[in-house]
């Protein structure tokens, strides 16, 4: 990397604050030397803040993330193969949720329909659970692959999740520092950091989960319908077949939000269970991929059914390094929280259940913090279920007891019983044509 002089932090951070457009040139300049540890995190700071405020432009956003994707290594799976026949690539990302272990089921649904899927994941940061926190709750998973590794476990599984790593390293940098600086839900910040990752790790195909509602980072269709447009724009303009769905985050996916609470969650759907809106949000987003990645004449539910998606993701797990036949982890402490009355189960907030089992131990409040893997809620009653007196309507585990009480209070205000349903709300709100 060679840092031109041509630019001063200072200057570029008053352009954006007057809310003029950055220059192409600037913008590469500023995020190969904030990577490199020449722009200061107080420069970078303020510069986040004034693109919080003033926004940027398509053109600006498209510069900014082929930036970040040059911050470090881009893969190419184009000539990935199997059997002699090449494999399609295709991945989906999630902007994040509470009980979304989609990717758990998806991955080897994808792979047992005949595609490759790599998917570079995160870490759970606040409020959002994270895929490799999730996975790593199944003893001796590893999440660092090498390219080589990748490239081989692609070709004879079909799945791969793993540590974004090399990938766009300078999304993990401007990740941390948006999440202390209050400019995490910037349009244009979450869809480079979002498609910088996935454009780097070599998918040819990507179907995005844009979550709405309470438990999510956008609260309105409106914005997350904005966000959606943006990053298949993004995707359009690197030469990756992109495609976005706007799903309900109002209430968690399923009944589990956690780590281990959650991967035992997805083997009841790869086993052919598990709840409704967990398993037909799997079929939808697996149908999406197929479609974009050009592989018809297969049904995705099906490999729920006949136990091929379970062959995969086990094939998957013990790829890298995972033992399904050890226990997962269970939080040492539980509470239960009873119905005080009979009715029906009112509205759940996903905001209230993601931050009473963040309480739990279950997410980080510092990136780096190690998270209980056992840690968690169960929701006994989903919404519009008949409740009785006394019914348990959510276990609460932790190995630390006196995390208990704080998360009751987080999920206090964040559920009722009453005598009317909550009003249907559909799980697939909009997809982008
Ligand atoms: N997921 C990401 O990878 N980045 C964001 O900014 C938000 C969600």
């Amino acid at each position: 990397m060679t840092l031109l002089a041509s630019f001063d932090a200072p200057t570029l951070i008053a352009t954006k604050r007057d809310g003029h457009r950055l220059p192409d040139a600037g913008i590469d300049w500023l995020i190969d030397g904030y990577t490199a540890g020449l722009v200061a995190e107080e420069q970078m700071s303020a510069l986040l803040m004034a693109i919080y405020l003033r926004g940027m432009d398509a053109a600006e956003t498209v510069r900014w993330t082929s930036a970040m994707i040059a911050s470090g290594e881009r893969m190419v799976f184009t000539d990935l193969s199997r059997d002699g026949k090449p494999l399609k690539t295709v991945d989906k990302h999630s902007t994040g949720g509470v009980g979304d272990k989609i990717t758990l089921p998806l991955v080897a649904v994808v792979a047992a329909c005949g595609a490759a899927v790599p998917s570079a994941s995160g870490r759970g940061l606040g409020h959002t659970g994270g895929t490799l926190d999730k996975l790593e709750s199944i003893p001796g998973f590893e999440v660092a692959l090498s390219t080589a590794r990748l490239r081989e476990q692609l070709a004879r599984v079909g799945a791969a999740v793993f540590a974004a790593g090399a990938l766009a390293p300078a999304d993990a940098k401007l990740y941390a520092l948006r999440d202390v600086t209050a400019t995490v839900e910037s349009l244009p910040l979450i869809a480079s950091s979002v498609m910088s990752k996935k454009l780097a790790e070599g998918t040819a195909a990507l179907v995005l989960d844009v979550k709405v509602g309470s438990g999510a980072f956008m609260r309105s269709a409106e914005q997350a319908g904005e966000l959606a447009q943006m990053m298949v724009g993004l995707g359009a303009a690197h030469g990756v077949a992109t495609r976005a769905l706007l799903t309900d985050m109002s209430t968690p996916l399923g009944c589990a939000v956690g780590n281990a609470i959650e991967v035992a969650e997805a083997l009841e759907v790869l086993a052919g269970g598990g709840p409704a809106d967990v398993v037909a949000l799997t079929v939808r987003l697996a149908e999406e991929m197929l479609t974009l990645a050009g592989i018809d004449g297969v049904d995705p539910a099906q490999t729920l059914r006949d136990g091929t998606a379970m062959d995969r993701f086990s094939a998957m797990i013990a790829a890298q390094g995972g033992d399904l036949g050890m226990p997962l982890p269970v939080g040492a402490c539980t509470e239960t929280v009873t119905a005080q009355r009979g009715g029906l189960m009112g509205d759940i907030d996903a905001m209230a259940v993601a931050l009473a089992a963040w309480r739990l131990g279950a997410g980080r409040s510092r990136p780096g913090e190690r998270v209980q893997h056992g840690a968690g809620v169960r929701i006994h009653r989903r919404p519009g279920d008949p409740v009785a007196p006394g019914d348990t309507l959510f276990t609460l585990y932790t190995d630390t007891p006196e995390r208990i009480a704080p998360a009751l209070a987080e999920l206090g205000g964040g559920y009722c019983v009453g005598d009317t349903p909550p009003l249907p709300r559909p799980l697939i709100i909009e997809a982008t044509p």
